[in-house]
């Protein structure tokens, strides 16, 4: 099976992709390499935006994978206009281009951002849906867009995942467990902003394995999904960050809590997830941050811009140079 990932060079491709590979996938990614090129030497290249491809990029392939955009809150609301570019018009221009091309699946990197805040309610994939934050409404127009393309000839999963985090190649100290652990090492300190307010979150494991389950899912499926290692509270997620990084490092972590009002809060379940797909998930908080400690010799300076989406975003919207040189190879079909 030949699959095209966009945006197959970012956090979440860099760690589904080799294990698709070792799956005997064939994988071909089109990136803009905002955060440089991890990727192993056998993926096809293509350096394009989405919005450069064309029906005919489309050819040969039997699945093809959304996972571009601007990723997080801070990129969104630097640059919303970008934003709702990016994350609403692009996933449904390449599900149309690749419906076009009569690809069988498309697979839509949504996000449990587009419940917005609740209190105390457990969302499945049918309650209402309500953001108010660039990043959120735009997730939800992109899944929106494409889900209404499904037909029993072009099935769409759209999957909407939790924060990620765990040790990946091309890393990211900007997601919620990530950064916990960064400021516990460097600091002594973990920043909690609003211990109340609730996530699902997810390890990256965890969510290369519910990518794994949507491409292998039987042929006529189409729907969204909830995906999720657990649900905690942003104040047990430190707790456990905490308890990890003491036990291994016998110092003592300090907690700043602060109580900021925050525009999401939310749980999930993912017994829709459970139940279709088969996507039963393995990881916990504890376990993301032992995964974290123990590849400590790769990260090298923590402050590394790279980690940092938001960082190397303002320096593309000001014109400036961003990530390292690329090793890219030219798509070879
Ligand atoms: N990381 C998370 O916690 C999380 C949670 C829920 C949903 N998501 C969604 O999952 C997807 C992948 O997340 P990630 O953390 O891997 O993101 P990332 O920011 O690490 O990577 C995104 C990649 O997309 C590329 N890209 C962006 N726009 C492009 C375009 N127009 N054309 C070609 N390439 C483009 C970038 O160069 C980058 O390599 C995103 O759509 C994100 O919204 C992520």
């Amino acid at each position: 099976m030949r699959i095209l990932i966009a945006g197959g060079a970012g956090y979440v491709g860099s760690a589904l992709i080799p294990k698709l590979i070792d799956r005997g996938y064939k994988i071909d990614v089109v990136d803009l390499f905002w955060f440089g090129n991890s990727l192993p030497s056998d993926v096809g290249v293509i350096e394009k935006d989405i919005f450069d491809l064309q029906v005919s990029d489309m050819s040969g392939f039997d699945q093809v994978i959304f996972l571009a955009g601007l990723s997080n809150d801070p990129m969104a609301d630097f640059s919303p206009a970008k934003n709702f570019v990016f994350n609403a018009a692009a996933p449904a221009y390449l599900a149309y281009i690749a419906k076009k091309a009569k690809v069988q699946r498309y697979i839509y990197a949504s996000s449990c951002s587009v419940y917005g805040y609740t209190v105390n309610e457990l969302f499945s994939e049918d309650s209402p849906v309500s953001s108010s934050y660039p990043y959120g409404i735009s997730k939800l127009q992109g899944e929106e867009a494409v889900m209404q393309m499904a037909t029993p000839d072009f099935s769409v999963i759209a999957l909407r995942k939790g924060t990620v985090s765990g040790y990946i190649p091309r890393m990211r100290f900007d997601l919620l467990v990530n950064t916990m652990f960064k400021c516990a090492l460097e600091e002594g300190v973990i920043h909690v902003t609003n211990p109340a307010i609730w996530r699902p979150f997810l390890a990256i494991e965890d969510a290369t394995m519910a990518y794994t389950r949507a491409i292998e899912a039987s042929e006529s499926l189409s729907g969204i999904f909830n995906i999720a290692s657990g649900n905690h509270t942003v104040g047990e997620v430190a707790d456990l960050v905490k308890l990890e990084v003491e036990e291994e490092f016998g110092k003592r972590i300090a907690l700043d809590i602060k109580h900021i009002q925050d525009l999401r809060n939310y749980k999930v379940s993912i017994d829709k997830a459970n139940t279709v797909l088969s996507f039963h998930p393995h990881q916990s908080v504890r376990s993301i941050v032992r995964s974290l400690i123990s590849n400590m010799d790769k990260y090298g300076d923590l402050n590394n811009p790279l980690y940092y989406n938001i960082r190397v975003f303002k320096e593309i919207e000001k014109g400036g140079q961003t990530a390292p040189p690329l090793v890219t190879t030219e798509v070879n079909r």
